[in-house]
């Protein structure tokens, strides 16, 4: 599995919030599932560094926890540096039910006049056989990925309109993959004929790898699609598009084993899991370090714990050689059509 070990026994994260020199105030976050895991560990960097962060989800409860905990602790992790505060904001979306997405949405646009990053982080793994969202959808295939490009398509506009005018490579979006993705079906990634796994066998892990590997496609092909799309200013010279790219933060201990056999859960946190707080490095990287750029790192794969990586081969042979990308968006396109 080619790129396993460096992605298991990663290196300490370089860039960090004290990577970060100026405050973040101004800025406008969107986590998707920020309320815990490594989407927690996220939220609570940005908003030390005085962001604006808007956590979506589905358990308002689970998010004040949340907000709590991040308020009372003021500090991010390895920081030296005072911080900051920002704002929380939460916006209930339950990915396993299509039609929560609209209202949401566009009540949270009403209040938006930007949006920097957006982080498609919410997920769900190993659930139990059979289990499907709202719409009939494999749990895992619906929350992680048709979801989540429902949500982004009903962002883009916002995120275009921040990227005209800003600094290039600054806007982004971060889809949120794994080193599952390499686990994912042969030969490029998503089992088109069955993606729901309807009549096909498969296991959990092969289900939860291929909604990994449409996270690592449809960052390329966003990225693609939003160079073509950047606007044109006044001047006839193309602005600034929206980055985009993929990232697996990591093997860490979060909620995410929640539907793992015990024992398989407990050795797997002994020997080969890391602190959540590692991931939300990884993510931190990918939607903010300056080594990522319109031009030299765009559609790409980010590792543990924040650096440039290289994506599952057979992925990238996929998106090369078969068009996987516009298959999946254009088959998406027509799957959220009646909900977005
Ligand atoms: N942990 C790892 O080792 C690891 C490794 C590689 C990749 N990842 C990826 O990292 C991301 C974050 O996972 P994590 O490890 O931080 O796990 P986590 O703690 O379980 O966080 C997952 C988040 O997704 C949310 N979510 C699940 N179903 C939802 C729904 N129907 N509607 C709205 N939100 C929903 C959860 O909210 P609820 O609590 O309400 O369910 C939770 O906030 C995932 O995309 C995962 O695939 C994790």
């Amino acid at each position: 599995m080619s790129g396993f070990f460096t992605q298991s026994f990663p290196p300490e994260p370089k860039f960090t919030e004290d990577s970060i020199c100026n405050s973040l105030a101004g800025k406008v976050f969107l986590v998707t599932g920020g309320y815990s895991g490594v989407g927690f560990a996220l939220s609570k960097i940005l908003w030390a560094k005085g962001g604006r962060v808007i956590i979506v989800g589905r358990d308002e409860a689970a998010y004040e926890a949340a907000k709590t905990l991040i308020e009372a602790a003021p500090t991010s992790f390895y920081s030296t540096q005072n911080p900051r505060a920002g704002s929380l904001e939460f916006c209930k979306v339950d990915l396993a039910d299509l039609t929560t997405i609209k209202p949401a949405i566009e009540t949270l646009l009403t209040t938006l006049d930007r949006l920097d990053v957006a982080w498609y982080n919410a997920g769900v793994m190993h659930s139990p056989a059979g289990s499907t969202t709202k719409q009939n959808l494999e749990l895992q295939w619906g929350i992680n990925v048709v979801a989540h490009f429902a949500l982004h398509k009903m962002l883009i506009p916002i995120l275009n309109k921040t990227a005209a005018s800003e600094k290039s490579g600054t806007v982004r979006t971060v889809w949120v993959s794994s080193l599952m993705s390499f686990r994912s079906p042969k030969p490029y990634g998503i089992n088109f004929e069955d993606v729901n796994y309807r009549s096909t066998k498969g296991a959990s892990s092969l289900k939860y790898g291929q909604s990994k590997a449409a996270a690592v496609i449809l960052a390329h092909e966003y990225a693609k699609r939003a160079k073509e799309e950047a606007l044109i200013g006044e001047d006839g010279a193309k602005k600034p598009a929206v980055v985009s790219v993929s990232a697996n933060p990591g093997n860490l201990k979060t909620n995410l084993q929640r539907h793992q056999n015990v024992v398989l859960r407990t050795l797997s946190n002994a020997i080969l899991l890391y602190p959540q707080r590692l991931g939300g490095y990884t993510e931190l990287f990918a939607g903010l370090s300056p080594q990522i750029g319109e031009e030299d790192f765009n559609g790409q794969f980010v590792i543990p714990f924040g650096r440039k990586g290289k994506m599952c081969r057979s992925i990238e042979t996929g998106l090369k050689e078969a068009d996987t990308g516009k298959k999946l968006w254009d088959m998406l396109e027509e799957e959220v059509k009646p909900y977005i």
